[in-house]
């Protein structure tokens, strides 16, 4: 960790405008291998990963309502907020921390070890 709390080996990407986010859907995104979605929730940017976790359909396919987002395959919900299946609280997306600095969307992101 550095004096900023951060690993060392992590770094922040600027990932877009928050102009590019749609209110209704997702935005995928495509850092190293990893599938992350990005979802204007409200007056925030949540970043979570882009896989439904019954069977990781895209979830920036899905309807946005609020917190809520509904996977476009067969409809399993996902409170943004916790990360959490709607109907299975126990089972969480992985979610990525996120800034935003003026319009620009900061994905805080750590490679995974190798
Ligand atoms: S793949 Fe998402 S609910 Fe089935």
């Amino acid at each position: 960790m550095t004096s900023t709390g951060r690993a060392m080996d992590e770094c922040l990407l600027d990932v877009g405008s928050t102009a590019q986010l749609s209110r209704e859907h997702g935005t995928p995104l495509g850092v190293a291998n990893a599938r992350i979605a990005l979802f204007r929730v409200g007056g925030r940017v949540v970043a979570v990963e882009d896989a439904c976790l019954h069977c990781s359909s895209p979830l920036s396919d899905g309807r946005l309502e609020g917190a809520i987002v509904a996977c476009a395959r067969c409809g399993w919900a996902y409170d943004l907020d916790a990360g959490s299946v709607m109907r299975l609280p126990a089972l969480r997306l992985n979610a990525f921390p996120v800034r935003v600095e003026r319009t620009r969307i900061l994905l805080e992101w750590t490679p995974p070890p190798t």
